[in-house]
């Protein structure tokens, strides 16, 4: 146990789970704003090694793992996420106008005895505008991305409605972020119902980006487990946007949940997907499923979903992931996370004969047939 998990943890654990949340961005946010401090973040939490870096969508990372989207959503704390030694930071998501997300409180839940958080916030955003003027301040050096989404009315919008809202917060956004996420099925905006659930609308949204000037490299955050016939389907409708650079694959455990620690009738009580290691294996098999595939030549794949440890994120990178994301983790076992998974990367590549982390993208997963 470090000082954070045997010290800080309990201390914030008491507190409100969405308070300490906010409060810890705040906190990032204006500790950032001075450089000494950032410096000192940063040597504690040092640790650089060249064969973690890698080149995705031709960003050129420093090392594959990343904060998705979701803890940081109004771009407070990019500065500091990077500071912690995060390859990538992705804010939002954030939808084109301010958006209180869903009413009920609490909305998001701690659930100790599995490392899980249960989210329901409904994605809260304060708007395009607003963020993009933060971010302007709090963008880090390392490759920055944002997640679109719809705003969250509480019911399925009509699709001309989401096609504006996509392209116009993308507008907002062309020259602020280094690749746009888009979170086309959040599954806390309407019961996880999205127009955009159907092929052809995700055509028309793509083609509406198409018209976007000095679009950055995309990528498509898919939520549920996806068929083969059903990845083919998306692969076919990305096919003539070169925009398209991956999938953030973010697959759901199905309910109800097995093999927990917390009792069922605990987790009925509360609403919202869980997030943590519960997603370890429809993740894995999500990754794998997809990177069978893809155009490897195309289209990355990022891992978001149940990764704590330098096993986990290798072995989603074995798969095929090129870069994973990493959030629930970090509540659980504090900012070391980061630095504890690159170390261990280099480990891993060096027990198994890479050169770099590069080379161990999809060593265990043959292209289908
Ligand atoms: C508190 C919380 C809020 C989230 N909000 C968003 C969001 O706004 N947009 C999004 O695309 N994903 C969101 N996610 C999903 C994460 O990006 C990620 O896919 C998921 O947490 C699984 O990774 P983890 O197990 O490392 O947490 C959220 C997750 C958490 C825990």
């Amino acid at each position: 146990m470090n000082l954070y998990q045997s010290l800080l943890r309990p201390l914030l654990f008491q507190c409100d789970a969405e308070w300490t949340h906010e409060t810890t961005l705040r906190a990032c946010h204006w500790l950032a704003k001075s450089g000494w401090l950032r410096e000192r973040v940063r040597s504690h939490h040092a640790f650089d090694d060249p064969r973690l870096a890698c080149s995705v969508a031709g960003l050129a990372f420093p090392n594959p793992v990343g904060i998705p989207a979701g803890f940081d959503k109004d771009a407070h704390a990019g500065l500091m996420l990077e500071a912690l030694g995060y390859g990538f930071v992705e804010a939002g998501s954030v939808s084109r106008d301010p958006s209180p997300g869903n009413p009920a409180r609490p909305r998001v839940f701690r659930v100790p005895a599995d490392e899980g958080l249960m989210v329901f916030y409904g994605v809260p955003s304060e708007g395009a505008v607003a963020v993009a003027q933060r971010a302007a301040s709090t963008r880090p050096r390392v490759p920055f991305g944002i997640s679109l989404v719809e705003a969250n009315i509480g019911r399925m919008s009509p699709i001309e409605d989401v096609l504006k809202q996509f392209t116009d917060t993308a507008r907002i956004f062309t020259g602020r972020a280094d690749y746009l996420q888009l979170n086309i099925n959040c599954p806390n905006t309407t019961g996880g119902e999205s127009p955009l659930d159907d092929p052809a609308h995700l055509a028309l949204l793509l083609a509406g980006l198409r018209e976007v000037e000095n679009l950055p490299p995309v990528f498509l955050k898919i939520t549920p487990f996806r068929t083969p016939a059903a990845i083919e389907a998306i692969l076919a409708v990305v096919d003539p946007y070169a925009f398209i650079k991956g999938f953030v694959l973010n697959t759901e455990a199905p309910k109800p949940y097995a093999g927990l620690n917390t009792p069922l009738e605990v987790l009925r009580k509360m609403p919202g997907t869980l997030c943590g290691p519960i997603r370890r294996k429809p993740v894995d098999d999500a990754v794998s499923a997809w990177y069978r595939r893809i155009d490897r030549a195309r289209h990355a794949i990022i891992a978001a979903g149940g990764t704590s440890s330098a096993a986990d994120a290798y072995r989603r990178i074995r798969l095929g992931a090129s870069l994973v994301g990493v959030l629930t983790a970090l509540v659980y076992r504090g900012p070391g996370v980061v630095r504890d998974i690159k170390e261990g990367l280099c480990r891993l590549i060096e027990r198994d004969g890479f050169a770099t982390i590069c080379e161990a993208v999809g060593v265990d997963t043959p292209r289908a047939r």
